[in-house]
């Protein structure tokens, strides 16, 4: 299964593995119940996907697609999309509740018995699950997410679910006229805005997945006295935005409740790491106080309720791809003065609490 908001490039995604498919495996059948095949034709040549081996179906009627498959063998099936099927014998237009659900089983009986993958798009509702939440997920043995900001080309397709191995490797792709590309150097495309010493923001090494990855975390604050104040988070956790908001509040004598708080993480990516923590302090500190970041350096660290930081896992990979992208020095808790050699030879900057971390972080104030 393969989920993802409206135009996020679900189909052109499943076309270009279909191609690949059918060039390595034998022939891949592509279902589908929303486009015409013209408008398929158009995106397969706009691809480079020859056709050779696909074989394309217009039809929304699961029992004609299951009679379809009885004719031929095929490698792979494809669907595009799960909520366009429908069964005449179940009431329910196409979509509903009944019919998504009853689709999906019949398809996942077929795949089952004639041991043949069926890969399934599905639109992601409102609530950000594919057609209500638990249906599908749990039918489906490996289930996808394609995610990315509309006015970003990059696309992140995240695993949420899988039975046949670990769900915390990530693809990270780029979209261009001739489809979903591979993008060989992550970081630097997500840096590739990022101005040292700028103030509100912060670069950060996370995992995603097993592969380290920069990413820069930018806030604002405003001063906001006439309405209850905002706090706008994209790409991290809302929550975890207030539990640092109350922190630096509380222990680093902040006086952020008259401000409206903004948290945003460049090129459309979602942290849910916790070690992002001290970067997103850190960057509304800057904001907040109109100091720069020391330039050069990155920051790592979960922040606990009393101030206090805790350290992050996987270190040494973090650091040395800061090290590889010219970052000169990372500000953490727990660090061992010898992991210095391991780090590409970082100047580290050790501290324990948020306050530590924002007097060693944020430039002298003019
Ligand atoms: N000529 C083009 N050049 C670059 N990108 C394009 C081009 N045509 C389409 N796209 C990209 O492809 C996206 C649509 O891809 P696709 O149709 O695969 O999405 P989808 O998730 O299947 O959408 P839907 O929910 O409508 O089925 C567009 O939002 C756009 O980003
Ligand atoms: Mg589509």
């Amino acid at each position: 299964m393969v989920g993802g908001e409206p135009g996020i490039g679900k189909s052109t995604l499943l076309l270009q593995v279909s191609g690949m498919a059918a060039a390595q495996r034998g022939s891949v059948l592509y279902v589908s119940g929303e486009e015409s095949p013209a408008q398929v034709k158009l995106r397969a040549e706009r691809l480079g996907v020859t056709g050779d081996g696909v074989y394309f179906l217009p039809e929304s009627d699961l029992t004609q697609v299951l009679e379809y498959l009885e004719s031929d063998s095929f490698a792979l099936v494809v669907v595009d999309s799960i909520q366009t099927l429908h069964v005449a014998d179940v009431i329910g237009t196409p979509g509903s509740l009944s019919q998504v659900r009853e689709c999906a089983w019949r398809l996942e009986r077929w795949a089952k018995q004639s041991n043949v993958p069926v890969l399934v798009a599905g639109h992601v509702t409102k609530e950000g699950a594919i057609a209500g939440p638990g249906t599908l997920e749990h039918i489906a043995d490996v289930v996808l997410y394609l995610e990315g900001e509309s006015m970003s080309s990059y696309r992140v397709l995240r695993g949420e679910k899988n039975r046949f191995g670990p769900t915390n490797e990530v693809g990270i792709f780029e979209m261009e006229s001739t489809g979903l590309t591979d993008v060989e150097n992550p970081s630097e495309v997500f840096l590739s805005a990022y101005r040292e010493e700028s103030v509100g923001s912060v670069v950060v090494p996370v995992l995603e997945g097993s592969r380290p990855l920069l990413v820069e975390i930018q806030a604002l604050t405003s001063p906001n006295s006439y309405s209850p104040p905002r706090r706008i988070a994209s790409g991290v956790d809302f929550n975890r935005l207030l539990l640092i908001l109350a922190v630096l509040t509380k222990r680093a004598g902040l006086k952020l409740f008259g401000q409206d708080v903004i948290v945003n993480i460049t090129g459309g990516l979602r942290i849910t790491e916790t070690a992002v923590d001290l970067g997103i302090a850190l960057a509304i500190a800057s904001s907040f106080t109109e100091r720069g970041v020391v330039s050069g350096m990155v920051a790592l660290g979960e922040i606990g309720l009393s101030g206090e930081l805790r350290g992050v896992p996987q270190m040494e990979r973090r650091l040395s791809e800061a090290a590889r992208l010219g970052f000169r020095s990372c500000l953490a808790p727990g660090l061992k003065s010898d992991s210095a050699a391991l780090c590409g030879g970082m100047r580290l900057f050790q501290a324990d609490s948020v306050v530590e971390a924002l007097a060693l972080g944020l430039l002298k104030g003019s």
